[in-house]
């Protein structure tokens, strides 16, 4: 399958028919309801005693199953369709790096009682990353370092978006609707037509919409690829799965996401060398990391930003206070998954909690004027809609005005 990555950065959207090639489609049926029903025994099992029975299952608008927590030997079918030429080569070439990886594998489902419509959104928060506008020129400049995917094995036409909405901040008009009545239709949007088999692969930074989560069938593969290598640095630069699924895949599959981790492993050695020159005020050892990370040279500052937000969650995993809390307070503390927390955990361990203070301190000053930016841009933190007012980066600091900070 070939794709045209400038379509996807003109339109922020492409839809591609039978990506999952017609004679794999039955069996994917079969296997992926398989694992619906393992996991539907798992959230009954687990739901909280203020939950009707059956849990996450009979209480979620859009249940997902992570289905690689449930895979097994009879249905590693699933899990090797996220590695097909249609989805992570098409990814690959999207991307236009020499390697790309799976980050998330989910099966989204119709929930068991109308819900209805959802409420438009993006996929990012600006003040825990970096300020949208950042993050969108760095996408048109350099191409997607991450790019997501909805592959229904039913026909389906729940998902909707806003074309090219996703490398621009939201209109007055838009700002408006979300706060006021962000399950209507958006001007502009339109849904997107699947059928069984069809994907659309879209930037999760534009506006979208699950417009109707009703009792119909619904059993949508939504995945998640990242590179390793291209021009960006991934907005999404963490997996939500972790090895221990891979022992019931084939042995080319399993060594396939071996390598994904391994790569991932070997980003962590940049950042973690970055860092040390950060702390040591090494200012050659940070530009040549940095500039491994995101060799493109256009928005190598957004990459700086999303350093600093990592330097802050180190410091948090190594404060002694925090380190106390039990897992899910600590997952809290620094807005992770409980899916990508050990990968924040196993990063913090690389430093002692005197070098995690001091490198903080070096991002102080960035970190500050992205505070005061909030400060003035976003009327309350609390507000999803209203954090995607952090539109601006820092203005007149530059990588060599960063340097001069420490
Ligand atoms: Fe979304």
């Amino acid at each position: 399958m070939k794709v045209d990555p400038q379509q996807l950065i003109d339109n922020g959207y492409i839809v591609l028919r039978e990506v999952v090639p017609a004679n794999q489609l039955e069996a994917l049926r079969a296997n992926f309801e398989t694992l619906v029903e393992k996991q539907k025994v798992i959230w009954a099992r687990e739901r909280k005693p203020d939950e009707k029975p059956g849990g996450v299952w009979t209480t979620s608008a859009q249940p997902r199953v992570f289905f690689d927590e449930v895979v097994d030997a009879a249905t590693a079918n699933t899990v090797e369709f996220c590695l097909h030429a249609n989805t992570l080569g098409v990814s690959q070439q999207l991307m236009r790096a020499p390697d790309a990886a799976i980050t998330l594998m989910a099966l989204m489902c119709n929930p068991v009682r109308d819900h209805g419509p959802a409420s438009w959104h993006r996929d990012i928060d600006p003040t825990g990353q970096a300020p949208l506008k950042g993050m969108q020129m760095d996408y048109v400049k350099n191409g997607p370092g991450y790019v997501q995917w909805n592959i229904p094995l039913y026909d389906d036409s729940v998902f909707w978006l806003v074309p090219r909405s996703y490398c621009r901040p939201n209109t007055p008009e838009e700002y408006q609707h979300l706060l006021s009545r962000p399950q209507e239709p958006m001007p502009g949007g339109i849904p997107i037509e699947l059928s069984a088999g069809d994907g659309v692969v879209y930037s999760h930074m534009g506006l979208h919409w699950g417009s109707n989560y009703s009792t119909k069938l619904r059993r949508t593969v939504h995945l998640g690829y990242r590179a390793f290598g291209g021009d960006s640095y991934p907005i999404v630069d963490h997996f939500y799965w972790n090895l221990e699924f891979t022992q019931h895949l084939r042995a080319e599959a399993r060594a396939q996401f071996e390598y994904f981790f391994q790569l991932q492993q070997q980003q962590s050695n940049v950042i973690e060398s970055t860092f040390h020159a950060i702390r040591n005020k090494d200012a050659d050892g940070f530009r040549d990391g940095v500039a491994k990370l995101h060799p493109g040279e256009e928005e190598r500052m957004v990459t700086v930003v999303f350093l600093s937000k990592l330097a802050d969650k180190v410091r948090k995993l190594k404060d002694p206070e925090i380190r106390k809390l039990p897992v899910e307070e600590r997952i809290g503390e620094i807005s992770a998954h409980r899916l990508n927390f050990h990968l924040y955990e196993d990063f913090a361990d690389r430093f002692s909690t005197e070098d995690a203070e001091r490198i903080w301190k070096r991002f102080s000053t960035l970190y500050e004027k992205i505070e005061a930016e909030i400060a003035r841009s976003v009327p309350d933190r609390t507000s999803r809609v209203m954090r995607y007012q952090l539109t601006d980066m820092p203005s007149n600091f530059e990588m060599e005005d960063f340097i001069r900070s420490w």
